[in-house]
């Protein structure tokens, strides 16, 4: 080894002992006589010291050296005379007087700073992701990354489960995303595709008899791409034989929770997780994946909009709709600009608009509300009671404001899901250092697609019923409820996973009520339909996403900071510029031909 310690492990007892140590230049300062290094590997940055007077190779060299040059230096570690111990550091009492200094390698100036944690334009960043990841900040994420997957992998070890690899090039497995297909040279015309997750290979290793699998699989999913979302992302894909959902959701639970104590231990996790049936957490919460943080529940005020003159809600409950609200605490005084703001994101998720009602002075009893006490562009339509009582219902104080969507639910839920979160985030209510880890449970089993005149698949179509809902498949499939569940935290969908179908008879029910035909069945998942007759054993299992539990314990809000070499928003590799063209050969061979 070029060196025989790191950088960062010097501490005071050190002082007096000879060392070798390689790394980068994190900063240089000439002090006229004296140049002072800051020496950085993996492990953290040392203060070196060269003195022309006492250093035996070339002082020159030390006058050369520039940020992110590479260097060997020996010296001697000893303690920072006093008045100069830098408590920011972990090495700040030490420095090292440097014998020798030996350039290993120079560096054209980095584009941007290293060695601080400014901001850095993605194009920037992407294109030189070698540098990027030289920053403090991505080397503690990677490392964070690192003992996640270690913990996952001693965990499922201790638990006898196997880890067994799956392939990459295979055929299409429906997880709701578009594929990304392989063209093939030996077969002409035919195509792989990389799998959107190795579900049915997972069931067909239970099959295999198995029993415990689990892989840290890499998935392919041609979707449009957002903060928690990659083309290209990892999974903790596991399954079971002879279980049921109560074993999966206890063995996610101390896994997740373990690794947060053991590698995240400054924040909190509550235990147990709690349980949240999918119709209440919409209900409550506007979403499937509710951030648990915080209160601000939606309250259903349709009693109260019944009393009112506003048709515009009263409309939307005549038509089968609902009206619902929360109050944001202390919110009565946001400019009008930032209420604007509010508007627009409930119309950007479909609603037709936001009714606010900003409610002055300092009472906490609705009853002691008073009229000139209220601004909103509904005051008419409702009279001081009923004001009163949204006030009641929403639990709303003076200096609140209620805010109120109406409409086809599954607007009033978007929208204003979308809005707890966002009152959060201004009122900084959703603590940092909180995991709230919840289970969501009871989902339907299908929603039906107007476009495609069929049923869907909420979680995918290998998801079996409710045994008590078995029978609805024949009379009243949309009724039916699902063995599935999802964990999330934070407002983040962390896994999602079910017990599936393990006869063949149930598998066909289920792919007929999507609209397959038998021959579309057999051609698409022949061979799955006939694992299943060949004794199956009952199954069940999870996939968690990699990247969004390493995003949420590294504190991060978006997944590109803690994948080494991600993608951009639009899909693209800006280290080795991909997608690209390629050569017609490459096509010819290929059997295929680039239209306009
Ligand atoms: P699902 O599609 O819910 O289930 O995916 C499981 C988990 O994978 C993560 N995830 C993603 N992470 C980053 N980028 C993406 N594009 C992306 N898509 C999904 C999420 C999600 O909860 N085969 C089933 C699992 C099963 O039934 O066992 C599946 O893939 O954290």
């Amino acid at each position: 080894m070029l060196k025989d310690r790191d950088c960062g492990s010097l501490r005071a007892a050190d002082a007096g002992s000879s060392v070798a140590l390689a790394g980068w230049v994190d900063r240089r300062r000439d002090h006229g006589g004296l140049i002072f290094i800051d020496l950085r590997d993996r492990s953290g940055v040392v203060q070196v010291v060269i003195n022309p007077e006492s250093i035996e190779s070339p002082y020159e060299d030390a006058e050369r050296v520039r940020g992110e040059w590479v260097l060997r230096v020996e010296g001697d570690v000893s303690l920072r005379p006093s008045g100069t111990v830098n408590d920011n550091l972990a090495t700040g009492e030490v420095e090292v007087a440097v014998r020798s200094l030996q350039v290993l390698n120079a560096s054209s100036p980095p584009p941007f700073y290293i060695n601080e944690d400014s901001d850095v334009d993605e194009q920037l960043r992407m294109r030189h992701r070698h540098l990027y990841l030289r920053r403090r900040r991505m080397q503690s994420n990677i490392v964070l990354r690192h003992r996640i997957v270690k913990h996952i992998r001693d965990f499922l070890d201790e638990r006898g489960f196997l880890e067994i690899e799956t392939p990459i090039l295979i055929k299409s497995t429906p997880e709701g995303a578009r594929d990304y297909l392989v063209p093939s040279r030996v077969h002409p015309g035919s195509f792989y595709a990389l799998p959107q997750s190795p579900q049915q290979l997972k069931q067909l290793l239970m099959v295999g008899g198995f029993e415990r699998y689990f892989q840290i699989a890499r998935c392919f999913r041609d979707e449009d791409l957002r903060a928690d979302r990659q083309p290209e992302f990892t999974q903790l894909d596991f399954e079971m034989s002879f279980v049921e959902r109560e074993d999966i959701l206890d063995l996610i639970e101390e896994l997740y929770a373990t690794m947060a104590e053991k590698l995240v231990p400054e924040k909190t996790v509550q235990r147990p997780f709690p349980r949240l049936a999918y119709a209440d957490a919409m209900d409550r919460y506007g979403s499937d994946k509710p951030d648990l943080r915080f209160g601000l529940e939606l309250r259903d005020v349709a009693e109260t909009v019944q009393k009112s003159d506003f048709q515009v809600f009263r409309n939307a409950l005549a038509e089968g709709g609902r009206v619902k609200g929360f109050a944001a605490p202390g919110l009565a005084s946001l400019p009008r600009r930032q209420v604007d703001e509010l508007t627009e994101l409930a119309r950007s998720r479909g609603a037709r608009g936001l009714v606010t009602i900003a409610l002055d002075g300092d009472w906490t009893d609705p009853d002691d509300l008073q009229a000139e006490q209220i601004r909103s562009q509904v005051t008419r339509f409702f009279p001081i009671e009923l004001m009163r009582e949204l006030a009641r219902t929403l639990d709303a104080k003076g200096g609140d404001m209620m805010l109120l969507v109406g409409g086809p639910g599954a607007v009033v839920y978007n929208a204003l899901g979308e809005l707890r979160v966002e009152v959060a985030r201004r009122c900084e209510l959703a603590d940092p250092d909180v995991l709230a880890y919840a289970f969501v449970v009871d989902f339907p089993l299908f929603g039906w697609d107007d476009a495609g005149e069929r049923w869907d698949s909420v979680h995918h179509p290998f998801t079996s019923a409710r045994p008590e809902d078995a029978p609805l498949l024949d009379t009243d499939p949309g009724a039916a409820y699902a063995q599935s569940y999802d964990l999330v935290c934070n407002g983040y969908e962390m896994g999602g996973g079910s017990i599936r179908i393990h006869t063949r008879e149930m598998q066909e029910k289920v792919f007929g009520l999507l609209g397959f035909s038998k021959e579309s069945m057999d051609e698409r998942f022949g061979h799955l339909l006939s694992a299943l007759e060949s004794g199956a054993p009952p199954h069940g299992g999870i996939a968690m996403g990699i990247d969004r539990v390493a995003m949420l314990l590294a504190g991060e809000d978006n997944l590109r900071e803690v994948i080494a070499f991600p993608k951009t928003q639009t899909a693209s590799d800006l280290l080795f510029n991909a997608p690209s063209e390629v050569e017609q050969s490459q096509l010819a061979e290929l059997h295929l031909r680039v239209t306009e």
